[in-house]
């Protein structure tokens, strides 16, 4: 967690004896370390378990899949994202499903902003294989009954020149499959799916399979936006 090694390595570091905790060299693995009270020092460095915030966006592309490791080999977000931090997806997006993934290290936020009660706006893009009536446009806004109950409020807007195909959908819950189910609830197939914005966050300028750091304005927003009080 400190940013010095991978656990393997680290274990590696402790065995060979050049990890002192308290002047004291240990080398059993076991060995428990309370982060505010004992001195970890490798070689003549101090190890501090305070960790370095990291908030990224990643534009996901089609084919990869939110998970860490796929027992079936296929392609994952973190195939896309790499850094030097242990960072996790905020939430997830379907294999299919295209644009907005936030990332942090940051498991206060990660929480906060997934928490329905703090109702953060995910916008999608969705292209359907015929277009919506006004009457289902308008059930979608009030809500629609599924397996896990009725959605909450949303806000439709069907996209010019699009023959009532293209419509921008932007909801407060992130339930699994959501937007699908949504539409599929009514008769509808989605063809595709985009998030372009999470809570504020877009991936304008970032190339599909692209990330970058979100700035410090964006990540002050995504706070407050989750109740956290600095
Ligand atoms: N809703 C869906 O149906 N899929 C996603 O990936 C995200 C929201």
């Amino acid at each position: 967690m400190a940013g010095i090694a991978s656990r393997r390595k680290a274990e590696e570091l402790i065995h060979d004896g050049k990890v002192k905790v308290n002047g004291n060299v240990v080398t059993d693995l076991a060995t428990k370390v309370f982060p505010q009270k004992d001195r970890v020092v490798l070689g003549n460095k101090t190890v501090s378990a305070e960790e370095h915030r990291v908030y990224l966006v990643l534009n996901k592309p089609k084919d990869y899949i939110t998970t860490a490791y796929d027992e079936r080999g296929r392609k994952t977000v973190f195939d896309l994202v790499r850094t030097r931090e242990r960072i996790f997806p905020v939430g997830r997006l379907d294999r299919n499903t295209t644009g907005v993934l936030l990332f942090t290290n940051d498991g206060v936020l990660a929480s906060c902003l997934m928490h329905p009660s703090h109702r953060i706006t995910k916008t999608y893009r969705v292209t359907l294989e015929t277009g919506i009536e006004e009457k289902h446009a308008a059930k979608i806004e009030r809500g629609v009954y599924l397996d896990d109950g009725k959605t909450a409020a949303a806000r439709l807007e069907i996209l010019s020149g699009t023959k009532r195909r293209g419509v921008l959908l932007t909801i407060h819950e992130g339930r699994n499959r959501q937007v699908r189910r949504m539409f599929e609830s009514l008769g509808y197939e989605v063809k595709h799916l985009e998030r372009v914005e999470y809570g504020g966050i877009t991936v304008q300028g970032v190339k599909r399979g692209g990330w970058r750091f979100l700035t410090g304005r964006e990540v002050s927003s995504l706070q407050q936006q989750a109740g956290i009080e600095l």
